[in-house]
């Protein structure tokens, strides 16, 4: 089966194509198959922002489309950034700018570690309508000293529960084996082989 993925971003292509693959899932970076202009980001929840993008892309390829939004909650920040992850430090930030940011707005309140959760919401849409959807989310803390370079986003600065490294010292079969995509991805694939049942 093939389904085309709708995201720029290369590090969940990565993440989720891997996944994918051991499920017999090949997918297609929306960029290799069309130019379509995207869509705003106007949701306030991970849950709206997903279906709001698979939902637009498949309506404009009229072929299943794949969106994810995911983000990372931390608790001393209330659960910011949140659906901002990607915008933290301001529109088009790079990942270094957004750690950056989040490394001052947790020395500013005198703290160098905080719990926090990523999460990742997957919505497959059908241009006839239909939508399948799933959720996953991994526990753990950000600290304020950036460690490793595997991964993407606040990898640096996110510790799993019950780890002692980084999510960006880990490598890309653990983060994939424990993280809030892959736990969202494998959901998603039970929910397709019931659905091809049908
Ligand atoms: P989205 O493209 O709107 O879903 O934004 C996702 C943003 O959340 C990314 O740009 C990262 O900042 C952050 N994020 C989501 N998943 C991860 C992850 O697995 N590792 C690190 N950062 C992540």
């Amino acid at each position: 089966m093939r389904i085309v993925f709708a995201t720029k971003n290369r590090g969940k292509v990565r993440e989720a194509g891997e996944k994918l693959k051991e499920f017999g899932v090949e997918i297609i970076p929306l960029d290799e198959i069309a130019e379509v202009e995207a869509p705003e980001e106007t949701g306030e929840t991970f849950c709206e922002n997903a279906y709001q993008k698979a939902t637009y892309y498949a309506r404009k390829l009229k072929l299943p489309v794949l969106a994810e939004d995911a983000g990372l909650e931390v608790e001393t920040l209330k659960g910011r950034p949140g659906v901002y992850s990607s915008r933290f430090a301001g529109e088009n930030a790079t990942d270094e700018e957004n750690n950056r940011k989040l490394i001052e707005e947790l020395k500013k309140r005198g703290v160098d570690s905080s719990p926090a959760r990523y999460v990742s919401f997957f919505f497959l849409a059908f241009p006839e309508g239909m939508g399948l959807w799933s959720e996953g989310e991994v526990r753990g803390k950000v600290i304020t000293e950036p460690r490793g370079s595997g991964g993407f986003g606040y990898d640096p600065l996110f510790i799993p529960e019950g780890y002692t490294k980084t999510m960006a010292e880990l490598p890309l079969e653990e983060k994939n084996r424990i993280s809030h995509r892959g736990k969202a991805v494998e959901k998603l694939v039970w929910l397709i082989e019931k659905v091809k049942g049908f």
